[in-house]
């Protein structure tokens, strides 16, 4: 009896050690560059290997880019051994050549491949090979997998993705499992044991109300993220010349905000200076890969101007006031209130591993009996016209009332609530202004172009 019960447990344990993703990656979302939105099927190795080189030598590696990552038309068919076969012509020496030039630049390798039986560009997809496809991947050197969603049919997305995470497990070597799913199956629900990222919506295109559109779908979905399990709003476009620089600054920000994966997806070996100072901007990316892995939430919503809180390590912040409008705002920003909103700055405050569906539960805003939390910092005061805009003087979302406990407190971690912390205690940084403010007031108004964000970092001192 004791020998079957231990037999038993040895059997559950060495099936659970195949049934899971690989742990301890993407501890912070993954930071790289991938060929699909500036090259489509235009890849080959002189493109990947000039990318490499360009991602050093721009400094983009310095600033914390790993991984290169091949997408879509590196493969054109399966050999007699239902093997992947990569296009000779593009790859010459094939991938392990490019993965080992990768390598050597100290940087990471990524690959494509899609769930079903053919790949968004119809090469064939890796439906009936997982494990074989695996293995080749591994041996390839490959870091990193990003499976699409394209010739799926009438698979289920949760099954199918936990297969090929079961392939990848098998083949022993730690790759980051990118899901490419598009948001179908919500999974965001399902995903965080499946993958280390997953996309949440359809592709980006380079113009601003494409990257607007999916930066909103992306609000309800803060209480999924967290280190090692990301919500993925697709790539960057920023450099690739559909939106203006301020557009693309706002665009960089806000993946910034939700912790997003920061897939640079321009041509590296050729960026202006004002790409290079939005990508490589290092405060914007410690905010995007900081390590409590918290993605930002809404804190108040006056239609196109809103702001948007992502708690931090160390009880710190960052705070971004968005203006989607085509016109210039002047905006009343209260930054005694600011510093006063509790983000829940330390894990086990309905944070990343907290209990999916508590609402509002990450960096929920909303400072629960603190004085100014009400947000009724003086509309009265203001000219008309910038009343709607000001900070302050939107209705509290509902679960964000003031006064009222955020959902989650309590129920797991530490017991403590947050030390409560006032605009004495930080220091404040414009993240863009790359300066410290010197507020005489705490109140100013902040002028704002169109389609443009303000990021400010609050720094303990
Ligand atoms: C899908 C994905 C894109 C890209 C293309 C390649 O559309 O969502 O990100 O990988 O396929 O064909």
């Amino acid at each position: 009896m004791k020998k079957l019960m231990f037999l038993t447990l040895a059997l559950l344990i060495g099936a659970g050690a195949v049934a899971q993703k690989f742990p301890n990656l993407a501890k912070t979302p993954p930071m790289g560059w991938n060929s699909w939105n500036k090259y489509h099927c235009d890849v080959s190795e002189t493109l990947i290997m000039q990318m490499a080189d360009a991602m050093v030598s721009s400094g983009m590696k310095d600033a914390g880019y790993e991984y290169i990552v091949i997408d879509d038309c590196w493969q054109v068919s399966r050999d007699e051994n239902g093997e992947i076969v990569p296009d000779k012509e593009r790859f010459p020496h094939g991938m392990k050549y490019v993965a080992d030039y990768v390598h050597s630049k100290g940087l990471k390798f990524g690959i494509y491949s899609s769930a079903g039986t053919v790949t968004c560009q119809r090469r064939p997809g890796g439906f009936g090979h997982e494990y074989q496809d695996a293995r080749t991947y591994a041996r390839y050197g490959v870091d990193y997998l990003k499976y699409d969603w394209c010739g799926s049919t009438t698979q289920d997305a949760r099954s199918s993705y936990t297969n090929m995470r079961n392939a990848l497990f098998a083949a022993g070597r730690p790759i980051v499992f990118s899901i490419c799913e598009w948001g179908q199956s919500k999974p965001w629900e399902w995903a965080g044991d499946v993958g280390h990222l997953w996309r949440t919506t359809g592709d980006i295109s380079d113009n601003w109300n494409s990257m607007l559109g999916i930066f909103r779908q992306q609000r309800d979905l803060a209480r999924y993220a967290g280190p090692g399990r990301w919500n993925d709003p697709d790539m960057l476009e920023v450099g690739n010349g559909g939106m203006t620089t301020e557009e693309y600054r706002t665009h960089f920000s806000l993946w910034c905000m939700l912790a997003s994966p920061l897939m640079a997806g321009n041509d590296l070996a050729n960026m202006s200076a004002d790409t290079k100072a939005i990508l490589m901007n290092k405060e914007m990316i410690a905010i995007d890969q900081d390590t409590l892995g918290r993605q930002a939430t809404i804190y108040r919503d006056n239609g196109d101007y809103q702001i948007w809180v992502k708690g931090l390590a160390n009880n710190e912040k960052a705070v971004c006031l968005l203006n989607t409008s085509d016109e210039k705002k002047s905006v009343l920003v209260d930054f005694a209130l600011l510093a006063s909103i509790r983000t829940g700055g330390f894990r086990g405050f309905g944070g990343p591993g907290g209990v999916p569906g508590t609402p509002g539960a990450p960096g929920a805003a909303g400072a629960p009996g603190m004085p100014g939390a009400a947000g009724a910092q003086g509309a009265a005061s203001r000219p008309a016209t910038q009343g709607a805009a000001a900070a302050g003087a939107a209705s509290r979302p509902a679960g964000q009332a003031a006064g009222a406990t955020p959902a989650g407190a309590g129920q797991q971690g530490p017991r403590t609530m947050p030390q409560a912390l006032t605009v004495n205690d930080y220091r404040i940084r414009d993240i863009w202004a790359h300066t410290d403010l010197t507020l005489k007031e705490t109140s100013i108004y902040v002028d704002m172009p169109p389609h443009s964000v303000k990021v400010y970092r609050f720094i303990r001192k």
